[in-house]
């Protein structure tokens, strides 16, 4: 017996109020739906389909990387209707699994535990127990706490409305029996829709078992209706990620303020202050320190780098013992060797730095290749740019740039060279000498400054 997935993505979002279809709003970086085809693909699944409608062309564009096949529901007329598009490529054999593309944060433990309750003969339904059940369908139970239906919220009277056990809308069912069942729902109700919920009340008709299973939280099934709902699963997302960093042993000050929009992949003994944002990608390594409010994405760092407050790195590598900030910018295509110092106010772009160089004041090192032990004083831009085309810069090792250097490129300036504080070099600077360029500095012998003149 295989499983099919169907992820229900059609639904418009109005509360949300956006102009981008619900489902492609971002949970930890990523498409709330992206997460949910992440979570159905984990369970090996023969099929997964995913339900659009509003939108479609922009949800699948975005994630036209996921090996599943897209169903367009043109009408939304309810749950039960946007099944019915996928029957005719449901495999009759396949437990089918419904998913919601709005309810992100449901765990594979949960999904596994619930596809054991479904069997050839036999129906699973996650439901939840809520302090607030309202807008919610009710599960009924008769005497012997058997499920005998669900009830929609519009649709229930007080007695039913006082059940505090709902749907979550997510269930397993044997893929013959769906088709069966879905064949015969009408839209005889409050809203007018196909309910997929009037399944249940078919399947005890039928002698058909209805089994239920249930989440760890209720927050593991809140679904996204509005921006409020969407900060609340972010928040619970980032809380989970954050307290499996810390059981792994990685130091967060304050785990309310550590965003991870991605991977970490972190050593021993890192410590990260408080809002720290990591995106994509990211590698640390032993004993690293992240400083407060530093932005990380796509990076590998190594071992006993220290990164001071306010620092963003991006697409970088970063060699170990480097010391790196505050207010620093390392962008992409940068490559820093072991314990280079880069200080504050200094961009650093496309280029690479060797073994023990330092950099440490308001700089701008852009397509450079600067060697060992280098020192380049405060000031000092590379002028990479001639407003069409960009050229590098090459600096040797033991090179010491004086401050406020203009290094036109291309240029190179051989190792152990000199250059003078205040020089504008745009031709290649000799090993081992000082070059400089520089207007001879004179005093005016005699000179006065103008007083004010008197009756103006
Ligand atoms: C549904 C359930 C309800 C459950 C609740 C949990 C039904 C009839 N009711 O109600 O028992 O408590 O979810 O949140 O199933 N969708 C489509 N096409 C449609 C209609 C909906 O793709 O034609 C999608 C929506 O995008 C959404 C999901 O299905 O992701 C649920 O739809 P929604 O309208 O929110 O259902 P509820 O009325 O909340
Ligand atoms: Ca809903």
């Amino acid at each position: 017996m295989g499983i099919s997935v169907v992820i229900l993505a059609a639904g418009q979002g109005k509360r949300m109020r956006s102009d981008l279809p619900k489902v492609l709003h971002h949970l930890a970086g990523r498409p709330l739906l992206d997460h949910v085809i992440a979570t159905a693909q984990g369970l090996n699944p023969d099929a997964v389909f995913v339900v659009h409608g509003h939108g479609g062309a922009q949800v699948r564009e975005r994630l036209a990387h996921h090996p599943v096949t897209w169903i367009e529901q043109r009408e939304q007329l309810g749950t039960g209707h946007a099944v019915q598009q996928v029957l005719p490529r449901l495999n009759d054999a396949d437990t089918v699994l419904v998913l919601y593309g709005d309810v992100p944060l449901v765990r594979p433990e949960t999904l596994r535990a619930l596809l054991d309750q479904a069997a050839d003969r036999r129906l699973a339904l996650l439901t939840v127990e809520l302090i607030d059940p309202s807008g919610y369908g009710r599960i009924v139970r008769d005497g012997g706490g058997t499920i005998a239906r669900i009830v929609e919220h519009k649709d229930a009277d007080a007695a039913q409305r006082a059940i505090t056990e709902v749907n979550t809308g997510i269930m397993a069912v044997p893929g013959h029996l769906l088709r069966r069942w879905l064949g015969r729902l009408d839209n005889g109700n409050a809203q007018g829709e196909y309910y997929l919920t009037d399944i249940v009340a078919m399947a005890v008709a039928d002698d058909v078992e209805v089994a239920s299973a249930q989440p760890r939280s209720a927050l593991e099934v809140s679904g996204v209706n509005d921006k409020s709902q969407l900060s609340t699963v972010e928040r619970e997302f980032q809380r989970e990620q954050a307290e499996r960093l810390m059981q792994e042993g990685v130091t967060l000050l304050d785990p309310a303020r550590f965003d991870l929009r991605g991977t970490l992949k972190a050593g021993r003994d890192v410590v990260i202050d408080v809002n720290a944002v990591i995106v994509g990608d990211v590698e640390l390594g032993d004993r690293v320190q992240v400083g407060p409010n530093v932005h990380i994405a796509n990076s590998r760092v190594g071992n006993d780098v220290e990164i001071r407050s306010n620092c963003v790195i991006e697409d970088a590598v970063i060699g170990e013992g480097c010391r790196i900030g505050p207010f620093a910018r390392i962008r992409p295509e940068t490559e820093l060797a072991a314990h280079v110092h880069v200080g504050n106010f200094v961009e650093i772009k496309k280029s690479t730095v060797a073994e023990g160089s330092k950099i440490n004041h308001l700089t701008y090192v852009g397509d450079s290749d600067v060697g060992s032990r280098v020192n380049i004083g405060a000031g000092t831009i590379t002028c990479n740019y001639d407003g069409a085309n960009k050229y590098r810069t090459i600096i040797g090792d033991d090179v010491f740039i004086g401050s406020n250097t203009a290094l036109v490129a291309p240029v190179t300036v051989a190792e152990g060279a000199t250059i003078g504080a205040g020089s504008t070099i745009s031709r290649d600077a000799p090993a081992g000498k000082l070059t400089l360029t520089r207007a001879k500095q004179l005093t005016v012998p005699g000179w006065q400054r103008p007083t004010k003149k008197t009756g103006q």
